[in-house]
């Protein structure tokens, strides 16, 4: 609940276990006086430290008050160069050359429901409740708009910024970050979510040291290295204890998320679009992308809890949210380029029987798009490998009992396609300067209209030609070169933000269009792996690495975060392709069900015994997908600390069900003895687990825990499946 408590001028944002206040002071200045574990108080200025120190500038209106300094003073969206010289919120250029904000409180508004931002992804649904705020600096006439939406089920707040020139000349934005968030506290860890292609989203928790730090992406995608998702926390908290504070930023382009510890052990973290240059005409508005905070007084898994069950319910849209994914396998590690007609439907006929419902035909179908370096742009299929196209393809693939799905990858070009000989100033690039391939691909130029549509326009005719169930759209480089011939000079630093709201604008259409089919997101696997593309995409391919004993590292740090439902995993063949390891068929198929499973594999190279084992599996996540999907996910342990086991958890609602999953990795001879104390459960019931005949108490299972059995061999796994007994059994 939002509360304005106008004689002390202060505004609460209570959830149910936390709350959130920020205080408008004697000089119009926003402070931000608290943010954590629910209090009833409505003025927590109380809190707020006061003191004259060397060096920390005072307002002119603060007269003699030496003790009042923005550079001291905990802020709501904090300013820059007049007083303050810890990170900034916004930065600006004036038309008289001076980049000085300076931001007083002009007035607010609370009403019911959630605001909507044009153009870019926004949580939404009911329950919601809308602050804004608005802000001035009274000598440019520069607005900002504070927007904050509090979801209170979930301790959900949303926060995204709006800034307005209402003066008489042009003004360049050259920072607006999402969010600020001050803590008068400096005792504090930053997690930050890193890596690489195929190594995603690898954790990395340090003590926050003076001065700042932070993570981001200057690739013009949110990227593989950094996850646009951070978390700040006590330096002792854990799974299950301690405050933690995540933020994540629904914005898919390239982006900065930093924290600054001052000298008087204070912090602030920014988080918002980088790099950004934006020319702001009068009366024009910049929109800085959504961000999402949740306060978790119970450690990390409970802030994982309240994320997920935000992003299923409050992010997903229609129809997908709550739905159970199909099981699909991928032709991509089964075929690569090397498919026709006959390869897919041989192994759409293998599927179907194994329980799989849908085929997606992967990279190679259109132009002359036979290996990586040609025919990106060209979308017309390629009739010599699909003869009669998709209308000839997608219902022998139906007839089989499985639905179709298919690759595609606009936003990219390749020189050698009749695209680009057509266009060649559709890709991004400066004139008179060699452009810098990645992948042997160029960038298209997705802020401007035409080109956008010249794509959809082709795109649309492959998929009005036959059935198309799912859509797994593609990204496979970074951005170089960010020139475009539509901007003029001036205007060129604002490339990277219209390109992404190119995208956005592309996949709008395309669920406005077809909203019954299933896109998943890719970029070389999770690239671009972020809450913004969820709100197009309800799933996103984790990773190009299928190796299952590596994606428990990757699944386990994109579980902070991000749900279940949303990440693509599949069963893939053995030797793996990535890094020739050697993984039993269960263990592949118990880590895939850590996502929206699946294959990508040769099934017809497949053995009988295989093909048993597929049966099984996919039976087992139809029974299990609504527990796996919707169900609270534990981490039960850390792949990344010494062990024999890394295990998780899905629990269902009220501890009626839930489902472990336990892999062990290389074996070693006499190992420890291994007890796993499992979670969710609830204490007072007793549990079957796969049927067998013996009953566990829960509180036994959570306090004592399960004996593991000692594991033989490498890289094996168990699956246990715990019912409740009914009291009278
Ligand atoms: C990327 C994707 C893969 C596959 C290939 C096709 O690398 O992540 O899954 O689709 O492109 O070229």
């Amino acid at each position: 609940m939002i509360v304005h408590d106008q004689e002390r001028q202060t505004f609460t944002l209570n959830t149910r276990r936390t709350t959130y206040q920020m205080k408008v002071d004697e000089y119009g200045v926003l402070l931000h006086t608290y943010y954590g574990r629910r209090v009833e108080s409505r003025d927590l200025s109380g809190l707020v430290r006061y003191a004259d120190r060397g060096f920390a500038p005072n307002p002119s209106e603060a007269g003699g008050r030496r003790e009042y300094s923005l550079d001291i003073l905990p802020q709501e969206y904090s300013t820059s160069g007049v007083g303050d010289f810890r990170l900034s919120s916004a930065e600006v250029e004036l038309p008289d050359g001076s980049c000085l904000l300076d931001l007083r409180f002009t007035g607010a508004q609370v009403r019911e429901g959630k605001y909507g931002l044009e153009g870019l992804p926004a949580f939404h649904g009911e329950g919601w409740e809308t602050l804004s705020v608005t802000l001035r600096d009274p000598s440019s006439g520069l607005e900002v708009e504070l927007l904050y939406g509090v979801w209170e089920e979930e301790d959900l707040i949303t926060r995204a910024v709006r800034v307005t020139n209402a003066g008489a000349a042009a003004v360049r934005l050259r920072r607006v970050m999402s969010l600020c968030l001050d803590f008068c506290r400096g005792d504090l860890d930053m997690i930050t979510f890193d890596g690489g292609h195929a190594r995603e989203r690898w954790p990395s928790r340090m003590p926050l040291r003076p001065g700042v730090q932070g993570v981001g992406s200057a690739r013009g995608v949110s990227s593989h290295q950094h996850n646009p998702f951070v978390v700040l926390c006590e330096r002792d908290a854990g799974e299950d204890h301690g405050m933690c504070w995540g933020a994540a930023l629904l914005y898919s382009g390239g982006f900065t998320a930093q924290a600054e510890r001052s000298q008087f052990e204070d912090v602030r973290l920014v988080m918002g679009p980088s790099p950004l240059c934006w020319t702001l005409a009068p009366g024009e508005t910049f929109t800085a992308p959504e961000a999402a905070l949740v306060c978790s007084p119970d450690g990390l898994t409970g802030m994982s809890h309240r994320f997920h069950r935000a992003v299923r319910r409050r992010l997903i849209r229609d129809p997908y949210e709550g739905r159970r994914r199909p099981v699909l396998v991928n032709n991509w590690e089964a075929t690569y380029f090397d498919f026709n007609a006959r390869k897919l439907l041989d192994l759409a006929g293998a599927a179907a029987p194994l329980g799989i419902e849908l085929l997606v035909m992967d990279d190679g179908w259109f132009g002359q798009r036979n290996d990586d370096l040609r025919g990106l742009g060209d979308w017309v299929v390629n009739e010599s490998k699909l003869p009669g196209g998709l209308e000839a393809l997608v219902p022998q693939v139906k007839a089989l009992g499985m639905r179709f799905g298919l690759w595609v990858e606009p936003e990219m070009v390749n020189e050698d396609s009749d695209l680009f000989r057509a266009h060649p100033d559709w890709a991004l690039g400066a004139p008179g300067r060699p452009r810098a391939r990645g992948r042997g691909q160029l960038v298209l130029d997705f802020s401007r209209q035409e080109v956008r549509a010249h794509i959809y326009d082709a795109l649309k005719k492959v998929l009005d030609s036959a059935e198309v169930s799912y859509l797994k759209w593609d990204m496979n480089r970074s951005l170089t070169d960010v020139w475009s011939m539509a901007l003029p000079a001036d205007r060129q630093g604002e490339l990277c933000h219209r390109y992404v709201l190119g995208v956005y604008e592309m996949l709008e259409q395309l669920r406005r269009d077809y909203p019954d089919m299933l896109i998943e997101g890719c970029s070389g696997g999770g690239g671009r792996f972020d809450l913004g593309m969820l709100y197009y995409t309800p799933q996103i391919w984790c990773s190009d690495n299928t190796d299952a004993i590596d994606r428990l590292k990757i699944q386990y740090g994109t579980s902070f975060c991000y749900p279940v439902s949303c990440v693509g995993s599949h069963v893939s063949v053995s030797p793996n392709e990535q890094n020739g390891r050697v993984t039993p068929m269960e263990t592949r198929g118990v880590v895939a069900m850590g996502g929206t499973f699946g294959y990508e594999m040769d099934l017809g190279r497949c053995t009988e015994e295989e093909r048993s084992v597929i049966r099984r599996q996919t039976a087992d996540y139809k029974r299990h997908s609504r527990l796996i999907q919707e169900g609270d996910y534990y981490r039960l342990t850390d792949p990344f600390q010494a062990g024999d086991f890394t295990a998780w958890e899905h629990a269902g609602p009220d501890g009626r069900e839930a489902l472990v999953s336990l892999v062990n990795g290389a074996t070693r001879a006499a190992p420890p003895f291994f007890s796993l104390r499992l979670k969710g459960l609830d204490p007072a019931r007793r549990y079957r687990i796969n049927g067998g005949e013996q009953l566990w108490g829960g509180d036994v299972l959570m306090y004592a825990g399960y004996p593991v059995p000692t594991p033989w061999g490498d890289y094996q796994s168990t699956q246990l499946y715990l019912e409740a007994v009914e009291e009278s059994e």
